[in-house]
């Protein structure tokens, strides 16, 4: 592990609070016993981080197929001094922040306001937030940084109170990782906890020619692969288990009935996993998969609507030529009083 330099360290503007208890949370791990002992197995998508998935992950950001990473930052290059406008200095929250690069685009814009105000990015990857927020920190002077380690819904259940307008920031596209019905319960506890006229950014990935889709899950250099397995390593590491890597593979297929890629291990031979920490035995069939992760294609108007349906109305969205992505500004109705 790197050790951060102190002098950034002693910043005042910045702090970090860890809400996932997982030495001491008798709960956890309980969503991975849930999902292997289901049928079909599954897995939560959020195991995929631990810091080198973190790693993996940005790798994939990089790779020609994955348009996903280009598009939305070209959008959001564009649109960031007019969303900075419409909102004016705001309170912003990142759901899902990784190493926040895109959002540097909007701190910059926020800080031209010149005003101090807070950045409160959340996610599961402890190294991966804690060492971004720190650079942060460094790079921009007005900012102070609330860091919270937990997962999305911890995090919206303990945020702290504040007396500024809010904008909650989720972008990558990572919605599209929810099902219909966890996209449905984030929307309700956005509406609970958001104050009329807060906003809401949102980016989301469109629905366009399958094979370009399924190309950006399906890399010609396996790093998409190797992020997939990593989720078994690093549930080895966190629930002493012993998955062996080289008997699952990798795949990655469109399901055009729900417009979603589905990314799946599939078991090469028959055998036994043990997690000792969860006191598990799981046996796999030769040729059984684990569903890893869902990522929703979504259309548009769709979107919109959606959000409507829980107060939020759109202000404005962004697209890029192609129209293979969106951004899209929301706000909480003024008349709600949830
Ligand atoms: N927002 C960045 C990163 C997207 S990758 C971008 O657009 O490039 C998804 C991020 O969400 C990862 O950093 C991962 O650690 C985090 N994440 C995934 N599931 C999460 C959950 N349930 N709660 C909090 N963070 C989560
Ligand atoms: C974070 N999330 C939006 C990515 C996606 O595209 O669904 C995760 C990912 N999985 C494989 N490649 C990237």
């Amino acid at each position: 592990m790197i050790i951060p330099n102190p002098e950034l360290l002693s910043d005042a503007r910045f702090e970090v609070k860890y809400l996932d208890s997982h030495q001491t949370d008798a709960r956890e791990g309980e969503d991975v016993i849930r999902g292997l002992t289901s049928s079909p197995k599954t897995l939560p998508p959020k195991y995929f981080y631990d810091s080198k998935g973190s790693e993996l992950f940005e790798r994939i950001c990089q790779l020609p197929e994955y348009y996903l990473t280009r598009t939305e930052t070209a959008i959001i290059t564009a649109a960031c001094e007019e969303i900075v406008t419409i909102t004016g200095v705001c309170e912003l929250i990142e759901l899902g922040s990784g190493n926040s690069q895109k959002t540097r685009l909007f701190l910059s814009a926020y800080e031209s306001l010149g005003k101090p105000w807070r950045y409160i990015p959340i996610d599961v990857s402890r190294e991966t937030l804690y060492y971004s927020a720190l650079k942060l920190c460094h790079d921009y002077p007005l900012l102070s940084i609330l860091g919270l380690v937990g997962t999305i819904e911890q995090a919206l259940l303990q945020l702290p109170p504040s007396c500024h307008k809010r904008m909650l920031i989720f972008l990558g596209s990572t919605l599209g990782n929810f099902t219909p019905d966890e996209t449905e319960e984030f929307l309700r506890l956005l509406r609970q906890i958001l104050n009329p006229g807060d906003y809401f950014l949102l980016g989301i990935d469109l629905q366009k020619p399958i094979d370009i889709v399924e190309k950006a899950y399906n890399d010609n250099q396996g790093v998409t692969a190797a992020f997939n397995l990593n989720i078994l390593s690093h549930l080895n590491w966190r629930f002493e288990g012993n998955f062996d890597l080289s008997l699952f593979k990798h795949q990655a297929v469109y399901n055009f009935e729900k417009h979603q890629i589905e990314m799946y291990l599939q078991a090469t031979e028959s055998h036994k996993v043990r997690l000792n920490k969860l006191n598990l035995e799981i046996s796999f069939d030769e040729g059984e998969k684990i569903l890893t992760e869902i990522s929703r294609k979504f259309n548009l108007q769709n979107m919109i609507t959606l959000l409507a349906k829980y107060d939020l109305n759109t202000v404005k969205f962004w697209t890029d030529k192609d129209n293979w992505f969106a951004l899209i500004l929301s706000q909480l109705k003024a008349t709600n009083l949830c």
